[in-house]
C-alpha cells in the first residue's frame, strides 16, 4: 500500500508566507507540516510515499525530501502543477499506485491511528470529525453506519461531520474522476468523486476522529498546530549551550544554539544555531534555525529560519524566513513573509 501526500495548492490564505514556497513546508514545532505527515505515514508501516507537487516552487519540496532515505521512506514525485482540485491531484497518481492507497493532505495534522484506517473495506474510506463551521469543509451525511451523501463546502447546513484530510481509496476512484466536472470554484473535488462512488453503488466507509486535527490553512491554524505538536511531542532535550539562563519545563534546544541571560518556558523549541540573549521565550513558541532573539519577549509564536528579532515583544506572530523585526512596542501582532524587514 502506498501513501500519497498532496503538496500542491495555492496557499492564498497564508500569504505572504506562501509567496516563496508551498504552505506545507512551513515549519511547526521544528519540522515542516508535511514532514509530520510523512513521519506519521512511515510510523504506520508504509514505506512507499508519493508526493504530488504543485507549481509553487516545487523544487523546494524535492530538495528537502530528496529520495526519502533521510526519512526512512522511498519517495516518488508526481507533478500536478496548477491547482485544479484534489481529485485532479489524486488522478495524477493513477499509474504509480497499487489497488489500495492512502491520500493525506499535506497541510493537515490528524491525530489518528493510520494502521487502523488502512484496513478498510469497500471502495473508499474517509475520516470524519464533528465541527462547528461545516461550511469551511467537505461534509458527509451518515445513515445507519453508511455514508449516503457528501457535499463540498455546503451553503445550506446538511451535516456537521467534516471530511478530515485523510482518505483511503481503491483504484475504483479513477473511473469516477474521469467523469467529473469542475465545481463552482472551478476545481475537480475529491468530495464529488466520493459521491460518484456512492452513486455507482459502491461502499464508502468512514471513521470518526475524536482526537485533535487541524487543516493549517490560516495563520491562526499554524499557531495552533505548533502549540498542539509542541504540547504532544516536546520532551526536554538540550544539545546547545546554556549560560546563566533558566529552562522551565519541556524545552528543546538544538545543537549549536546558545541561550544566554534568558528564560525559556516550555513547551518550546529552539532550532540549530539560534541565539537567545537577554530574552524571554514563552510557552508554545518555535524558533527556527539560525535565528537571533535579542532583548525580546516572544510568546505563542512561530519564527521560521534566519529571523532576527531585537527589542520587541511579540505574541500570536509568525515571522517568515530571513526577516528582521527590531525595536517595537509590546504585543504587536504580526504576520510577516520571507525577506521582510520591520522596524517598529
Ligand atoms: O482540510 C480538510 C478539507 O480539505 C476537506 O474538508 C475538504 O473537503 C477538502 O476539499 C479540502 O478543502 P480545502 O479547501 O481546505 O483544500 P485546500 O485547497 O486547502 O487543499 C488541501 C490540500 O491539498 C493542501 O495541502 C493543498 C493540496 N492541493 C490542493 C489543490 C486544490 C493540491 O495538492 N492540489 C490541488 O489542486
Amino acid at each position: 500500500m502506498e501513501a500519497v501526500i498532496l503538496h500542491g495548492g495555492q496557499g492564498t490564505r497564508l500569504r505572504p508566507l506562501t509567496h516563496t514556497g508551498p504552505k506545507q513546508l512551513i515549519k511547526v514545532a521544528g519540522k515542516p507540516v508535511s514532514q509530520w505527515v510523512l513521519e506519521q505515514i512511515r510510523d504506520a508501516g508504509i514505506k512507499h510515499v508519493i508526493i504530488v507537487l504543485g507549481d509553487n516552487i516545487p523544487t523546494k519540496v524535492t530538495e528537502y525530501y530528496g529520495d526519502g532515505s533521510r526519512f526512512g521512506v522511498e519517495i516518488t514525485y508526481v507533478y500536478q502543477g496548477k491547482a485544479r482540485g484534489l481529485a485532479d491531484a489524486v488522478y495524477k497518481v493513477k499509474d504509480v499506485v497499487s489497488d489500495k492507497f492512502l491520500v493525506y493532505l499535506g497541510d493537515n495534522i490528524v491525530s489518528y491511528d493510520l494502521r487502523r484506517f488502512m484496513e478498510f473495506n469497500g471502495s473508499a474510506s474517509i475520516l470524519l470529525a464533528k465541527v462547528e463551521n461545516p461550511n469551511r469543509f467537505g461534509v458527509a451525511v451518515v445513515e445507519n453506519g453508511k455514508v449516503v451523501k457528501l457535499v463540498e463546502k455546503p451553503k445550506e447546513p446538511i451535516s456537521d461531520l467534516a471530511l478530515v484530510g485523510v482518505y483511503a481509496f481503491t483504484k475504483d476512484v479513477f473511473d469516477v474522476i474521469e467523469g467529473l466536472k469542475p465545481s463552482w470554484r472551478g476545481e475537480l473535488e475529491i468530495t464529488d468523486a466520493l459521491q460518484g462512488l456512492i452513486n455507482r453503488g459502491k461502499d464508502v466507509n468512514y471513521e470518526i476522529v475524536e482526537g485533535w486535527w487541524k487543516d493549517t490553512g490560516t495563520p491562526k491554524d499554524i499557531l495552533d498546530a505548533n502549540a498542539f505538536l509542541l504540547d504532544k511531542y516536546a520532551e526536554k532535550r538540550v544539545e546547545g549551550e546554556i549560560e546563566n539562563s533558566t529552562l522551565d519545563g519541556r524545552v528543546i534546544v538544538e545543537k549549536g544554539a546558545v541561550i544566554k541571560n534568558s528564560v525559556i518556558r516550555g513547551p518550546a523549541y529552539i532550532g540549530k544555531g539560534s541565539k537567545v540573549i537577554n530574552s524571554y521565550v514563552g510557552s508554545f513558541t518555535s524558533v527556527g534555525d539560525n535565528c537571533e532573539i535579542i532583548e525580546s519577549e516572544i510568546e505563542y509564536s512561530v519564527l521560521l529560519d534566519n529571523v532576527k528579532v531585537k527589542g520587541v515583544a511579540l505574541m500570536d506572530s509568525i515571522i517568515g524566513n530571513n526577516s528582521i523585526v527590531e525595536k517595537g512596542k509590546r504585543w504587536q501582532k504580526l504576520i510577516i513573509g520571507e525577506n521582510s524587514s520591520v522596524i517598529l
